[in-house]
């Protein structure tokens, strides 16, 4: 079978986009689901500041499908189980990423898993899917725990640190060690902050919907495409380097260099950058929200720490974990904290689809084209699935009560032929930070500290997270919250 072509470029002019969606809309066959399709600023704005009340609030008025028109188009968000099944499983095949709301996305990521469908995107899968499986995985925690340790012997107690910046930096390193075979030591990424890079250029995703539609110089648009062409330098170069000295790793890159179809075709260097691009941008940004969001809700629960660190005394050896451990998440009450904060906190909150053929839904029609989202963080905080969702309850992920939840009720890594497919890394990752974290310090966050959440596009803490480090025992031992 021969390699598949990627499909062909969408019109990235914000104008000519904007129309031919009113177009759509405007043509549609059924009427869209009700909610509020009137066209309104404050709406839009609010969905981007802060998207969770504005969806609980549509849920709770028009049940689990309903239209909200965010800037100048409809989208249809379909909430809860059954919906989150519906999209990402039963009838994956009639949605499509590449034109869905995200779109934008394509202006840094290309042609990457993310921003691909159907044979295109299934075949891409199947290159990539060797270097996640489980002997892959099992080779990066060398990895993992040599950076996050080297990262941890930064810190002394005392020192107050931004958690979320912390852990961005270090996750970037792990991210082009494992995933990309490139020494972020080395010469020339030393020369590159590719964190702040990422940070300059997903600050597109968090601006003003009216700003990004503009193109010119000084635009959030513009200060995409600077960032992205130098992460772009250091990607090339990497290529070239690799394809002229022939050297080859367990990385992703290596693989992908060396991906051939029984023609003998290749990849393209464009193909391999969109790939590695997805990967370390997917690879990094998701791990650190959730370490920041986890140790953000620890900090507000000692007694859960007593529990975790009386569980590290118990099952790690000599204070350290085994590898064997990281890999299979022996530390249950851990496991049970990291899948309630995903509950909570799903960085990749929102599922973009744009539907293929109208279809029905729960008694509504939806037009053919209609921009659909399914929606994790939403449907994780429905009261009807998740008692008092708003409370962090670590039990909810017992091995009873997960046997009992409803078939696509939890869905942090979405579903079907897109599951996440770095689910395993990225759990690897988040346990092992965590893990090595709380071997070490405890942390505590200022009292006056309030958690604002930003879209971008996943979520994280708006400013960062600002958290006191201490020794381990000490502040367990006393139950503080929060300390200077
Ligand atoms: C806690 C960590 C992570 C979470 C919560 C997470 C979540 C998700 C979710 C929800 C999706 C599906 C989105 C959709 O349905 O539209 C997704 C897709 C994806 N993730 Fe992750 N992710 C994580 C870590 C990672 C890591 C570490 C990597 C890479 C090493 C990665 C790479 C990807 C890629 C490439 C896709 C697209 C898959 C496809 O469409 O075939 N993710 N992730």
């Amino acid at each position: 079978m021969a390699l598949v072509g990627p499909p062909p470029m969408l019109n990235s002019n914000p104008f000519a986009v904007l129309m031919s969606d009113l177009r759509d809309e405007r043509s549609a066959s059924v009427p869209f689901p009700p909610g509020e399709t009137g066209l309104s600023l404050p709406r839009t704005r609010r969905f981007a500041n802060e998207p969770l009340p504005l969806l609980l609030e549509a849920y709770e008025r028009y049940g689990p499908i309903f239209t909200l028109r965010l800037f100048h188009s409809n989208v249809v968000f379909m909430l809860g189980p059954a919906a989150n099944h519906y999209v990402t499983v039963s009838h994956a095949s009639n949605f499509t990423w590449r034109d869905s709301h995200f779109r934008d996305l394509i202006g840094l990521m290309g042609d990457g898993l993310l921003t691909i469908d159907g044979e295109f995107h299934r075949r891409s899968r199947l290159i990539m899917l060797p270097a996640f499986h489980r002997e892959h995985i099992v080779a990066s925690v060398d990895v993992i725990v040599e950076e996050t340790t080297r990262a941890l012997d930064e810190l002394t107690p005392g020192a107050s640190i931004d958690l979320y910046a912390w852990t961005r930096r270090l996750a970037l390193r792990v991210a082009m060690r494992a995933l990309f075979g490139v020494d972020p030591d080395g010469v020339q990424a030393r020369s590159i902050d590719a964190a702040g890079l990422f940070e300059d250029a997903l600050a597109f995703y968090a601006s003003d919907f009216l700003l990004r539609v503009f193109r010119g110089p000084f635009t959030p648009w513009a200060r995409l495409q600077q960032a992205a062409r130098r992460l772009d330098e250091l990607i090339y170069s990497e290529i070239s380097r690799r394809r002229a000295t022939g050297e080859r790793g367990s990385d992703i890159l290596s693989l992908l260099l060396d991906a051939q179809d029984e023609d003998g075709n290749t990849l393209t260097d464009l193909q391999i950058r969109d790939e590695v691009m997805t990967l370390m941008f997917a690879g990094h940004d998701t791990t650190t929200s959730t370490i920041s969001f986890m140790f953000y809700e620890l900090a507000h629960n000692p007694e859960l720490v007593g529990r975790l660190l009386a569980e590290q005394d118990a099952l790690l050896a000599d204070g350290e974990p085994s590898a064997a451990q990281l890999i299979s998440g022996e530390l249950s009450e851990l496991e049970m904290v990291f899948e309630e904060t995903l509950r909570m906190y799903p960085p990749a909150w929102v599922g973009p689809r744009r539907a293929v053929g109208a279809f029905e839904f729960e008694g509504h029609a939806v037009p053919e084209r209609a921009f659909v989202n399914y929606c994790s963080w939403a449907s994780h905080h429905l009261p009807d699935v998740f008692a008092d969702p708003e409370e962090f309850r670590p039990e909810r992920f017992s091995p009873q009560a997960r046997a009992a939840m409803p078939k696509g009720a939890y869905v942090p890594f979405g579903g079907g032929s897109r599951t996440c497919i770095g689910m395993r890394f990225g759990q690897l990752e988040v346990r092992t930070i965590a893990t090595l974290i709380l071997s070490r310090f405890t942390l505590t966050l200022p009292t006056d500290f309030e958690l604002s959440i930003r879209q971008m596009p996943t979520i994280s803490p708006r400013d960062g997270l600002p958290m006191f480090v201490h020794p381990r025992s000490a502040v367990a031992a006393a139950g503080l919250t929060a300390a200077a």
